[in-house]
């Protein structure tokens, strides 16, 4: 136990300072449900990067600005790997998706495709085109409909991002009404939920041993969650058309194909697993962002007024009310973009981005 006991306190000389913490466990029980607060608690103690431990992983946290950019912006390779969880494995059948896997060629291959396809569909004018046939329709009815009572904006903002991102998937969006949409907000919430709780054994990698229903749960919600992109992905591939490549599925399984005929080595890399994990990355770090950035918007404008009336005249003076607001309109909305800014801020919906490796 001693010996143990002393193992789990070691750390490699030259780390940054921070909390010894308790053997075996680490500062985890020192933590409250607001990491990213405590670890501005901690900051204040230790300066802008300290080392702590978490049950078993020794995490270095950057607490400061340039430290932040130098790591992500300045140095992005030498950040771009990601520790192995238990969680992870399970969510990414494996680490086959992008966000949770670790630096390497596969991990390269299906970054540098995903890119090709969201530039594809999902950039310049194309994303424009997206939003305003997507997203602004069924709002828009909404809100004609409601006729000036309280509207529920939470449902509303699923639908307009899960049909952009649809859209750009799939090559379709869908409605309020259909039983495909109540059952993706369905999947969406039990997902969400069971996976914010992670697992001990992310932590305390011996624990995965012990079998645990938090474990169980997480491989058949994912299971639940996966299986209707898994159809969608292979309805795509039964009707591939290489004349006809319309969405973001459609690309991926054109660069699986190539790969294919012309036999080299990606093939292994370019598993179906792999692309379905690809859709599931584009989809699911898509949603749950951006729908909650606008729910939080909804509130701050209705919490400030003053603040919603300039946005709105800056709006109507820059834009009009003819037509809808083009990504080349950003720089002249400063005063709205700093709105955005602020709310990301304030309401940052990843406060502590994913962990890294090096
Ligand atoms: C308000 C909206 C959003 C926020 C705040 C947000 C935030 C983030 C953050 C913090 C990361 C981790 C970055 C890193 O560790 O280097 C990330 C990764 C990612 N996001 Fe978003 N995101 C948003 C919207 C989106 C959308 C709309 C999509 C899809 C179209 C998307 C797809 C992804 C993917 C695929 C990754 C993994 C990239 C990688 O590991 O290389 N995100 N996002």
């Amino acid at each position: 136990m001693v010996l143990l006991s002393a193992w789990s306190l070691y750390r490699p000389t030259g780390m940054p300072p921070g909390p010894r913490g308790f053997p075996v466990v680490g500062s985890l029980f020192s933590l409250t449900a607001n990491i990213h607060l405590d670890f501005i608690k901690l900051g204040k103690k230790y300066g802008g990067i300290f080392t702590i431990k978490l049950g078993s992983n020794l995490a270095v946290v950057l607490n400061d600005y340039e430290l932040i950019k130098e790591a992500l912006v300045k140095k992005p390779t030498d950040f771009a790997g990601r520790p192995r969880t238990l969680s992870g494995e399970i969510l990414t059948e494996g680490c086959k998706d992008i966000a949770q896997s670790d630096y390497n060629s596969t991990w390269k291959l299906h970054r540098k495709i995903a890119h090709q396809a969201i530039r594809a569909y999902a950039s310049g004018e194309k994303l424009e085109r997206l939003v305003h046939e997507q997203a602004f329709p069924p709002l828009q009815e909404a809100l004609e409909e409601s006729d000036g009572k309280p509207l529920q904006m939470k449902q509303l903002f699923m639908l307009t991002v899960n049909n952009v991102l649809g859209k750009l998937c799939f090559g379709h969006g869908l409605t309020l009404e259909d039983p495909e949409f109540k059952a993706t907000v369905q999947i969406f919430d039990d997902y969400s939920e069971t996976v914010g709780k992670g697992l001990i054994a992310d932590v305390l990698p011996f624990m995965k041993y012990i079998p645990m229903k938090a474990t169980d749960d997480l491989v058949r919600i994912s299971e639940q969650a996966f299986a209707p992109w898994r159809t969608k992905f292979m309805e795509h591939k039964e009707k591939y058309d290489k004349d006809n490549i319309k969405d973001l599925t459609d690309y991926l399984i054109q660069e699986q194909k190539k790969a294919v005929e012309e036999g080299v080595g990606d093939i292994e890399k370019l598993t179906d697993t792999h692309l379905v994990q690809t859709i599931v990355d584009v989809y699911g770090a898509g949603i749950g962002s951006t729908k909650e950035t606008m729910n939080w918007s909804v509130v701050y404008m209705v919490r400030y007024p003053d603040v919603q009336t300039k946005v709105a005249m800056e709006i109507d003076d820059v834009v009009g009310r003819d037509r809808l607001p083009l990504l080349s309109d950003r720089s002249k909305l400063p005063y709205y973009d700093a709105v955005i800014h602020e709310l990301m801020r304030i309401r940052t919906v990843l406060p502590l981005a994913v962990p890294t490796k090096l």
